[in-house]
């Protein structure tokens, strides 16, 4: 809950403002973190049947991490097309395709449920849509699958890998201090209009627009244990979102606090480990 007793450090957010912020700690912190899951996506674009030639939507894309991986997949022949409502990750996504001989890959700002207010983008257009860790955070995900699948060709296969059951996260062994602040996480995403259990809709939401299900799993990724890579992917969360939480009022300084020093006893115990976040990935075919 807010805290009515804190000051006001930033101007109160709206409940469509996207809730992770988009600052440039946070853009290192999404390429950092398509490295660690980046197997994880290239098993799936190969799973859905991704070629050279053929046409990719990435809704949410962010800096553009994985479109630019996209780009390289379809080839000259292809393309990729990101969308973000985030002004400067566009501008950083198509600064990249420049540096990196990417012409095939293009980036346009618009909100994930408006694509079709984009000029270029024909419907019916695209072999692959691609859309990771984007509609937890939509307050209106139906739309945006719905969006997405009147821009899928026949056959066409949207590609999803999203959180279902993420306040289950926690570290082992568990902490009352630790579990109060990811509570707090979930809170603020859902009061900005997002869902951390998203994954448990989205097949039905991708029936309701008329795709048919091909696949439906749970990713296996490894272990976060202190000092492993992935033990790196929360530690670099906490760094970033921490201290806007707390600055939205959903922590206090005090469980902000308490939960560092269970975070620096828990790193520097070799007999913990982290339950990651649960993810899980879909492939619907229209
Ligand atoms: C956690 S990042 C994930 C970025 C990228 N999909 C990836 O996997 O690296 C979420 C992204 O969704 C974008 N986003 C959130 N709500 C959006 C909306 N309604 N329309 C377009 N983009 C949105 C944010 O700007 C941010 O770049």
């Amino acid at each position: 809950m807010p805290d009515p007793a804190k000051p006001a450090t930033t101007p109160a957010p709206t409940s469509r403002e996207y809730v992770l912020g988009t600052n440039p700690v946070e853009l290192e912190r999404l390429g950092f973190q398509h490295r660690l899951w980046s197997q994880a996506a290239h098993a799936l674009w190969f799973r859905a049947g991704i070629a050279p030639g053929q046409s990719v939507l990435d809704i949410g894309c962010g800096p553009g991490f994985a479109s630019l991986d996209l780009a390289q997949i379809v080839g000259p022949k292809g393309h990729v097309v990101g969308i973000d409502e985030s002004e400067p990750y566009i501008a950083f996504a198509n600064d990249q395709a420049r540096k990196r001989h990417l012409p095939q890959a293009k980036f346009a700002v618009a909100d994930a449920a408006q694509i079709h207010t984009l000029d270029d983008l024909q419907a019916g257009a695209f072999d692959i849509a691609y859309v990771r860790w984007v509609l937890c955070f939509v307050p209106d995900p139906a739309a945006v699958v719905a969006a997405i699948a009147r821009h899928l060709k026949p056959g066409g296969r949207l590609c999803i890998q999203d959180y279902f059951r993420y306040e289950t996260m926690c570290v082992a062994p568990r902490s009352e201090a630790f579990e109060r602040v990811i509570a707090a996480i979930a809170k603020s995403w859902r009061d900005h209009g997002g869902d951390p259990d998203i994954m448990g809709r989205l097949p039905r939401l991708a029936l309701d627009a008329g795709l048919s299900i091909d696949h439906i799993s749970r990713i296996e990724i490894a272990t976060a244990r202190p000092g492993s890579t992935m033990w790196n992917w929360p530690d670099t969360f906490w760094k970033v979102f921490l201290p806007r939480l707390e600055e939205l009022g959903y922590i206090t300084e005090a469980d902000h606090r308490a939960f560092l020093e269970v975070w620096q006893a828990r790193s520097a115990d070799p007999a913990a480990y982290m339950h990651l976040p649960p993810m899980y990935e879909v492939i619907a075919r229209k």
